[in-house]
C-alpha cells in the first residue's frame, strides 16, 4: 500500500461517514486564501474528539494551537451550549482567520481565541483542574511545556491529547536526531512513561498527509 491507497481509503470512509459540512468547507477555503499551512488534524480526528465530548459529556476543553480553527470547531461542536473551548494561537493572522472561521460556524459564543505564545498564555489559564479536555497541537518541541500546563489543568479523570507522535516513524528512527519537533516528542513519550498519575496510549492516523497519530491520554482519578 502507498500513500495514494491510504488517501483513497480516508477519502472512502469520509465520505460515507462524515456529511459535507459548509461551515468547514468555508472555514478551509479562508485557511488557504491567507496562505495558512495545511496542517490541520485529519477529518477523522477531528470528528473523533467530538464524538469524544458528546460522549463523555466534556464541557470545558483548552487547545494548545489553533491554526485556522478546523479541530476548534469539531471541538465547539462537542460540547454543550454552555461549554467552553479556550484555544491560543501564536500568529495574530492565523488567530484573525480562526476567529472569522469560528464566526461564521456559530460557534464564536463558546469558543475564545486567545492570541500569544502558548507558553506564556497557558498559565494565565485556570482554574487548576477545571476542565474535561486539553488538546495539544502546537509547536513539537516544546510539548514537555504544554503537558506540564495540561497536567495543571485538566481534572483528575480528564483527558489530554497530544497530535503529531508518530511523524511518518520518524519517532522511533534513531537515525533521526537534533531534530526539534521529534526531540520534544521523545521527550514527552519519557515523561508520560514515568508519569504515575496518568495512563495513556498512542493511536495512528493514516491519509493525505501521511503517517502520524495522537497520544490519548487518561488522567487518574
Ligand atoms: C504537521 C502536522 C500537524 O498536525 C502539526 O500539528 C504540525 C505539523 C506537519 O505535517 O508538518
Ligand atoms: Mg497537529
Amino acid at each position: 500500500t502507498t500513500l495514494d491507497d491510504w488517501t483513497r481509503e480516508a477519502n472512502f470512509q469520509r465520505a460515507h461517514l462524515i456529511r459535507d459540512d459548509e461551515a468547514l468547507d468555508w472555514a478551509m477555503k479562508n485557511c488557504e486564501d491567507n496562505q495558512l499551512p495545511d496542517i490541520n488534524v485529519e477529518p477523522a480526528q477531528g470528528k473523533f474528539m467530538s464524538l469524544l465530548c458528546q460522549v463523555v459529556g466534556v464541557k470545558r476543553v483548552v487547545e494548545v494551537g489553533t491554526l485556522g480553527g478546523y479541530s476548534t470547531i469539531w471541538l465547539g461542536r462537542g460540547v454543550p451550549e454552555d461549554g467552553k473551548v479556550i484555544t491560543m494561537e501564536i500568529s495574530p493572522k492565523y488567530a484573525e482567520v480562526a476567529r472569522q472561521n469560528i464566526e461564521h460556524a456559530g460557534l464564536s459564543h463558546k469558543v475564545d481565541v486567545l492570541t500569544g505564545a502558548a507558553a506564556d498564555v497557558l498559565p494565565t489559564i485556570g482554574p487548576d483542574h477545571s476542565f474535561d479536555l486539553i488538546f495539544v497541537d502546537a509547536d513539537k518541541k516544546n510539548n514537555p511545556t504544554y503537558y506540564r500546563e495540561a497536567k495543571r489543568l485538566v481534572k483528575k479523570g480528564g483527558i489530554i491529547i497530544v497530535d503529531n507522535v508518530v511523524r511518518n516513524a520518524r519517532t522511533s528512527n534513531m537515525s533521526v536526531q537534533g531534530a526539534p519537533d521529534i526531540d520534544g516528542v521523545r521527550a514527552l513519550l519519557k515523561i508520560v512513561k514515568d508519569d504515575k498519575e496518568v495512563d495513556a496510549t498512542t493511536l495512528g492516523t493514516v491519509g493525505e498527509k501521511g503517517y502520524d497519530g495522537f497520544m490519548f491520554c487518561r488522567v487518574l482519578p
